[in-house]
């Protein structure tokens, strides 16, 4: 059995911890019984710093979900296929563990329900804005209640493409957070809840002359402009060829540009601006998944 996993990027700007939207880029998960041991075969992306051990974070969201549904595990047999770029900013962390959560409940018969499988998920990542979409596809707030992760998909508007610029050089979550400040001001608190709810707005009733003010933030990306080189100089370049608006993707390293059209225009200009600020990047023109993870 296989499941199909989307890269997502979180936050979107303003959104920190909260939004997040699925693309069509895949990971792929394919999983059984087997009568002792565990095997794990991993091709694609990031193939040589992913373990095939007890470690592998497939492998310990799954046992999470045989844990709870009281499925003895014999064996295990895991083929990881990767399409989504390692410590990116895609997601590449919140497709494993939803790959694995998904694949393990198909395994048990489907005996937890999708709440649960989120809950799983968030508990595993850390926080649900990555994991929210790749498991429910679209657009989604996910937020947490009382340590319950609470959630909403929504349909992304129709004709929206990303441009997603890939730079050559990883960047941990860890690290990423850890430029962070512990508090932001109340002037800073209140510009992001604005820029949030335009940007739920603009996405959903299809405001997209919004979009430029409403992926503006101040409470991650200006502490971690510092750790992408040229980060802000790429956002000019592709709005100056036509992108509407431009974020950091969940904690980069990756820089997304929302357009209609003129994506091929629009990543060359964010690959040669990132290239003059000595950094070397793949473009990816991506549009929303809207299925989620999926058996296939
Ligand atoms: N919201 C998270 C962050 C996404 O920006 O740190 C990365 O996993």
């Amino acid at each position: 059995m296989r499941v199909r996993v989307p890269a997502t990027s979180a936050n979107l700007g303003p959104g920190f911890d909260t939004l997040g939207m699925a693309f069509n880029l895949y990971n792929m998960v394919e999983m059984d019984f087997r009568p002792s041991g565990l095997v794990i075969e991993v091709e694609g992306l990031g193939k040589e710093f992913i373990p095939t051990n007890e470690t592998n974070i497939v492998y310990q969201s799954a046992m999470r979900v045989f844990k709870l549904a009281g499925v003895e595990v014999p064996g295990l047999y895991m083929k990881l296929v990767n399409e989504i770029p390692l410590a990116r900013g895609l997601g590449s962390s919140a497709a494993a563990i939803v790959g694995g959560v998904v694949a393990a409940n198909c395994l048990c018969g489907g005996v937890l329900g999708v709440d649960a499988l989120l809950q799983i998920a968030t508990d595993v990542e850390g926080h649900p804005d990555n994991v929210a979409p790749a498991l429910l596809g679209g657009f989604t707030i996910a937020g947490m209640e009382n340590g319950k992760v609470r959630s909403v998909r929504l349909d992304p508007l129709s004709g929206l493409k990303a441009v997603v610029a890939v730079p050559e050089f990883s960047l941990s979550t860890h690290k990423s957070r850890g430029v962070l400040p512990a508090n932001v001001s109340m002037q800073d608190a209140v510009f992001n809840v604005s820029r949030t709810a335009f940007l739920v707005a603009a996405l959903c009733l299809g405001h997209v002359e919004l979009l430029s003010m409403a992926m503006e933030d101040r409470l991650h990306q200006p502490y971690r402009c510092s750790l992408v080189p040229g980060m802000e100089q790429v956002w000019q370049a592709a709005k100056d060829a036509g992108a509407m608006s431009a974020a950091l993707s969940g904690a980069g390293p990756c820089l997304l540009a929302f357009a209609m059209q003129n994506t091929a225009k629009i990543g060359q200009a964010m690959q040669a601006t990132f290239a003059q600020n000595g950094v070397q990047a793949e473009i990816l023109v991506l549009s929303p998944d809207r299925a989620g993870a999926m058996v296939v």
